[in-house]
């Protein structure tokens, strides 16, 4: 009877072993038998609009009718799920890794075995910090220190004049290139604009949740918020229904200013409504971006190592709908 079980459950293992490939050290070499470039994708998560818009970008590119076979491993936010991540597509033998880096630091050894391996790290979306840049083949990504110039400077132009303004900082995940980005640029506009004060600040890890959350909190405390700024639309779209339970006025024709990032459809269409006054931009479709460096290495060429995307931004004021139709995420 006995034996008879362990027989079973072997069956059910060796049964589920080959339906999900994972772990599984000969996966690389599986697919290059079938004429198939594998690429092994450390993604974030799915915390915001922006990032689900990202996969699906990474997904469409790396497709089997693409020639790719696309393995991505989801971290969660967490920053040790993408280091077990790396560590298994080195065992896997992919021919490239592509990381969408939760932090910026703690890359060095994880990556050292990649090198080690023989196997190109593309560095996507935010940025890592290394003690040895060639640890990484190259990155590309947002300027997120310019986004947040961007959204500074804004703020000097509408708010010239005005004595006093009361800040409400709410922040991506702390650590993250967006957020710290963003960040400085907020930072460096206050010490700019004497009358500039941030009254609060905490960081909703660029969800919802969490930015609905911290900002029922700051209006209990607070009744003279001048400006929300907010470092995804996601969390801006959670601070918007708060403010609205708690009855305050907010966006263009409101007491509390909103001003958002990313730019993603959603985004814009309560920029288009009036309830975010300025939005800027964050270019999710780096797949094809991706494919663009995969393809000069395969040419034998070296691609550029740090690849800044272009990005735009978007009042309130004179945002139309056009601005969204035009865009896919
Ligand atoms: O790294 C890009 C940022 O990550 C986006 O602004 C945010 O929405 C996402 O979660």
């Amino acid at each position: 009877m006995r034996r008879t079980f362990l027989i079973g459950l072997c069956i059910l293992l060796l049964f589920l072993t080959a339906c999900t490939g994972r772990n599984d050290p000969s996966a690389g070499k599986q697919a290059a038998n079938e004429g198939l470039i594998v690429v092994g994708f450390s993604q974030v998560g799915s915390e915001s609009d922006w990032r689900l818009a990202n996969t699906k970008s990474m997904r469409e590119t790396f497709s089997e009718e693409n020639g790719y076979r696309l393995i991505l491993k989801d971290a969660q936010q967490k920053p040790e799920n993408q280091l077990a991540a790396i560590r298994e597509f080195v065992a896997e033998g992919v021919d490239y890794i592509v990381v969408a880096p939760v932090l910026e630091a703690g890359w060095d050894d994880a990556l050292a075995e990649a090198k080690d391996a023989g196997i190109p790290v593309i560095i996507v979306d935010r940025m890592i910090q290394t003690s040895d840049d060639s640890l990484y083949t190259c990155w590309v990504g947002s300027d997120f220190r310019l986004e947040g110039d961007t959204a500074v400077k804004w703020m000097e132009r509408v708010f010239q004049g005005r004595t006093h303004l009361n800040i409400v900082h709410l922040q991506g995940s702390l650590g993250s290139s967006a957020q710290i980005g963003r960040t400085e640029g907020l930072l460096d506009g206050v010490a700019r604009n004497k009358n500039w004060e941030i009254i609060y600040s905490a960081s909703g890890d660029f969800n919802r949740v969490k930015g609905k959350e911290i900002m029922e909190y700051v209006l209990k405390q607070y009744s003279n918020i001048d400006v929300l700024y907010c470092e995804n639309d996601n969390m801006a779209f959670g601070a918007m229904e708060a403010m609205s339970v708690e009855g305050r006025t907010f966006g263009l024709n409101g007491d509390i200013t909103v001003i958002s990032f990313d730019a993603t459809n959603a985004g814009l269409t309560a920029t288009l409504e009036g309830g975010i006054n300025f939005n800027v931009e964050c270019n999710p479709l780096h797949g094809p971006r991706v494919e663009a460096i995969i393809k000069q290495l395969i040419r034998g060429e070296i691609p550029e190592k740090l690849a800044f995307v272009e990005e735009e931004s978007f009042e309130a004021t004179t945002i139309t709908q056009r601005d969204i139709d035009e865009r896919s995420y």
